[in-house]
């Protein structure tokens, strides 16, 4: 079978890169209107970093695995088409700030509508409010001259930084469809498509609303149990209570279970926030206030949190930090990826430039070109440097800050960094990963969060 994939970012290049290395009969062309994206899926520096991306995306491009620029071609021969682009919160008129922007997905189903010239498949796997799908059929439909379309959702739930072990062993795989013997045929379709490495009982299937807002859910408890833990991290500083010891007592209960309980500066990534956002529309929008505001929740915890921490900085640092150079360990939302959107790391730097302090940056995978496009800073700005390693962004800093949870920062050395900090040498642990005791020990004047 020959599959297209429309979108080749973080989840179209990886997801496609997966599916073609696990089945060799079939050929994945990943296009995207981006040329540099592209070039770079083609090059040796691919344009997002996980790990073991590298290997799988070489083994196969070439082969049966393409990336391309060129649309039409690739979903006029295709014959199931998968739409990965971005779904971003809408930022102009009805639902500003809260609904889904799909505005890139209509122009997805207009281009497979005007191509096409045989019957296809189409794949929703970005993620989408419930009942997009309705929308997609309509405009193929309309638009379908005697071709015949089904519409499927398979929403990823890959998680950025294991994104390859995500793919290879995934929980489950979700696939919604119409209850109509076409419908169920095209599910089939799919199904046997992952069922050559994922086992049969791990893919759902479903009706195609329950799939699409699957996803959203997924989303929401998945924030929410971060947002959760965050509350009680706040409640335990001011109580001497420990969060991680919190965590783990309530997760050895099976039904809590221990993943998803680390306290942290908050979360982040392009999706929690945008995910939970439209399913506060989607709920006012069918006329569920109270269910909107239960689930708003989850993201007035995280701004809380991640503002409450710069204060905390801000406050601890004698009220200020103006002109105090302040070392930033990590800008990526999360390990193990250059990816910085909806990073906290962002809105901790902003605060902090808003009281005029020195920011000294550095993070293993994320670029300076990208930090100072995430910050709206230019290379002239004197309150933010972008440092090549963590000895010389803590050089003379006032404070040290653990913004994300990179392995390297547990093995720094710590006894270096404090030698060339200004004293009192402060160390806020964002992420919980570093001995305070170790630190204290040397002198720092270290604290981590929800550590009483
Ligand atoms: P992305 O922004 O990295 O990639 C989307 C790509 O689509 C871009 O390269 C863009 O140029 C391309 N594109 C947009 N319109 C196009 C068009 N009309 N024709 C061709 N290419 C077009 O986005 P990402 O992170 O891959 O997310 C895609 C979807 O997957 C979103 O709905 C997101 O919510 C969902 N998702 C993301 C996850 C993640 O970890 N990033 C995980 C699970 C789902």
């Amino acid at each position: 079978m020959k599959i297209c994939c429309i979108g080749a970012g973080y989840v179209g290049g990886p997801t496609m890169a997966m599916i073609a290395h696990k089945c060799a009969d079939h050929t994945v062309t990943v296009v995207d209107l981006n040329q540099s994206r592209i070039d770079a899926w083609n090059s040796d520096t691919l344009p997002i970093y996980e790990p073991g991306l590298d290997a799988v995306v070489r083994e196969a491009r070439g082969k049966n695995l393409f990336f391309s620029t060129d649309v039409d071609t690739a979903i006029h021969e295709a014959e199931m088409i998968f739409i990965s682009v971005n779904t971003p919160t809408k930022t102009y008129g009805v639902g500003a700030g809260r609904a889904a922007d799909l505005r890139f997905i209509e122009k997805c189903a207009r281009k497979i509508a005007e191509v096409s010239q045989g019957d296809k498949i189409v794949v929703e796997k970005s993620t989408l409010p419930v009942r997009t799908a309705e929308s997609v059929k309509r405009i193929l439909q309309a638009n379908s001259k005697g071709r015949k379309f089904q519409i499927l959702s398979n929403p990823e739930f890959l998680a950025e930084g294991t994104a390859i072990a995500d793919l290879q062993n995934p929980d489950r795989v979700l696939i919604g469809g119409e209850q109509s013997p076409d419908g169920l045929l095209a599910i089939q379709k799919l199904v046997d498509v992952y069922a050559n490495w994922v086992p049969r009982e791990q893919i759902i299937t479903t009706n195609l609303w329950s799939s699409e807002l699957s996803k959203l859910t997924a989303n929401a408890f998945l924030a929410q149990r971060i947002s959760s833990i965050n509350a009680i991290s706040a409640l335990c500083e001011a109580t001497e209570a420990n969060v991680d010891e919190v965590a783990t007592a309530i997760g050895t209960d099976s039904r809590i279970g221990p993943k998803f309980l680390k306290s942290s500066v908050g979360f982040g990534g392009s999706c929690f926030q945008k995910d939970i956002l439209n399913l506060v529309y989607l709920c006012q929008h069918f006329g569920l206030p109270e269910v909107a505001n239960y689930w708003e929740g989850v993201i007035t915890m995280n701004d809380y949190q991640k503002h409450r921490f710069a204060r905390r900085v801000i406050s601890t640092l004698f009220n200020t930090v103006s002109d105090k150079r302040i070392a930033v360990l990590g800008f990526a939302f999360k390990k193990d990826t250059n990816d910085t959107r909806e990073s906290a790391a962002i809105y901790i730097c902003e605060d902090l430039i808003k009281e005029h302090a020195n920011l000294a940056i550095y993070d293993p995978k994320v670029t300076e070109v990208q930090i100072r496009q995430d910050l709206n800073v230019s290379v002239e700005n004197p309150h933010v440097s972008v440092c090549e390693d963590a000895y010389t962004a803590t050089e003379g800093a006032h404070a040290v800050l653990i913004l994300t949870e990179w392995d390297e920062f547990k093995t720094l050395d710590y006894q270096r960094i404090y030698d060339q900090m200004q004293m009192p040498a402060f160390l806020f642990d964002g992420r919980n990963l570093l001995d305070l005791e170790a630190l204290n020990r040397i002198g720092f004047e270290a604290s981590g969060i929800g550590q009483g």
